[in-house]
């Protein structure tokens, strides 16, 4: 099967990004181009792009679009359009804080040629050669954002695979995959390493209520890998763990809390209860780009509420009566104590405690 990628910019500065809308898969393996940065917003609201890593990078590559409309312009003009269009693209989903960290790192490399044009550039319209290149060094760092994922990936699946063992049924949920990041996904990447290096895992998948994101793209990425992969329903994650088919369950994370907390897909925190009632590893994957250190526990993560209907009429089909009430969030919190170890790119942070993360993250994100 061909490999298509998650996301990718097509063309130069003028160019624009292209990526799976991943609402149509596992049917069809559409992609989609957005050619500004309201496309971009739309794609992650609708989560045609979704998975904190893949956020983070498709709203990078937002920012270059978004300063298409002032090329040609001066400077000045450049700089006011970034910080529009960047809380644009930051009102887009409240959660994963790849999305805000990949947006910061994007104004502070704007931040740093502020005002530094060489003095050729300065002639009689000011500045104006200098904003294409601020353009064309800010799509660079788009670039680098989503270069540094797939190396991130790869570390973070060699880290991890040591975990499992041969012969281990292995239980996720949602979808953190290649198609949440650059590519190869987080706890994904721990389950292929684990199966490149030989280990034969037997792979269970929570279907993800509401939005299924378990069973149309988990399971979809597994098989084409050659995985051995059972979909459940997600109430049925008790008696898969009560029968000891998992040794382990893996799950990656939209964002981290300085003492360790973690919000992720809504379902996350019953597993990670469930896991420590039948004395079973709870493992997070997660890059540091995950991590606020701005918040000293999970309480202060703004929770996302999405649309009643994903639940009363899931999928374009009524299920429920009409006007019901309904409480649809679609994260929730996983307390750090529950957590046996988060993976990241660095290494393994065991205990999950916050002297632990302050040591391995003390070099930044
Ligand atoms: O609503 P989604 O599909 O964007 O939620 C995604 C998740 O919860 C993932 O587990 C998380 O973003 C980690 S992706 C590597």
């Amino acid at each position: 099967m061909k490999h298509v990628e998650t996301l990718h910019w097509v063309g130069e500065v003028d160019g624009y990004l292209a990526l799976i809308d991943q609402t149509l898969l596992p049917l069809k393996c559409v992609e989609i181009q957005c050619r500004n940065a309201e496309a971009v917003w739309e794609a992650i609201k609708m989560l045609r792009v979704r998975g904190a890593p893949a956020i983070g990078i498709a709203a990078a590559y937002g920012v270059c679009l978004g300063l298409q409309t002032v090329a040609g312009q001066a400077e000045d003009a450049l700089y006011q359009r970034l910080g529009e269009v960047a809380d644009y693209l930051a009102s887009s989903r409240p959660t994963a804080v790849n999305l805000f960290w990949a947006l910061e790192r994007m104004k502070q490399r704007a931040a740093e040629l502020r005002g530094r044009a060489p003095t050729r550039s300065v002639g009689r319209r000011p500045k104006v050669g200098w904003a294409a290149e601020i353009a064309e060094t800010l799509l660079a760092e788009a670039r680098a954002i989503h270069e540094e994922d797939r190396r991130t990936c790869r570390a973070i699946g060699r880290h991890g695979a040591e975990l499992l063992e041969d012969g281990q049924g292995v239980l996720t949920h949602c979808n953190a995959g290649g198609l949440a990041t650059a590519d190869y996904g987080t706890a994904l990447a721990v389950i292929f390493a684990a199966a490149e290096s030989g280990k034969r895992l037997h792979v269970y998948v929570d279907e993800t209520r509401p939005l299924l994101q378990g069973a149309r793209l988990t399971t979809w990425e597994l098989k084409q890998r050659g995985i051995h992969t059972t979909l459940i329903c997600d109430s049925m994650a008790a008696v898969v763990m009560q029968q000891r088919r998992v040794q382990a369950v893996i799950t990656g994370a939209d964002r981290i809390a300085a003492n360790g907390d973690v919000a992720n897909k809504i379902g996350t925190y019953g597993l990670g209860l469930l896991a420590a009632a039948h004395q079973i590893p709870f493992y997070v994957a997660a890059p540091t780009s995950t991590f606020d250190l701005s918040l000293s526990s999970g309480a202060g993560i703004p929770i996302e509420q999405r649309d009643p209907r994903e639940i009363t009429h899931g999928f374009g089909r009524q299920t429920a009566p009409e006007e019901i009430d309904v409480y649809n969030p679609a994260f929730d919190v996983t307390p750090a104590e529950l957590i046996r170890a988060i993976i990241c790119q660095r290494g393994l942070i065991r205990p999950v405690t916050r002297q632990r993360i302050a040591e391995v993250l003390g070099a930044g994100r």
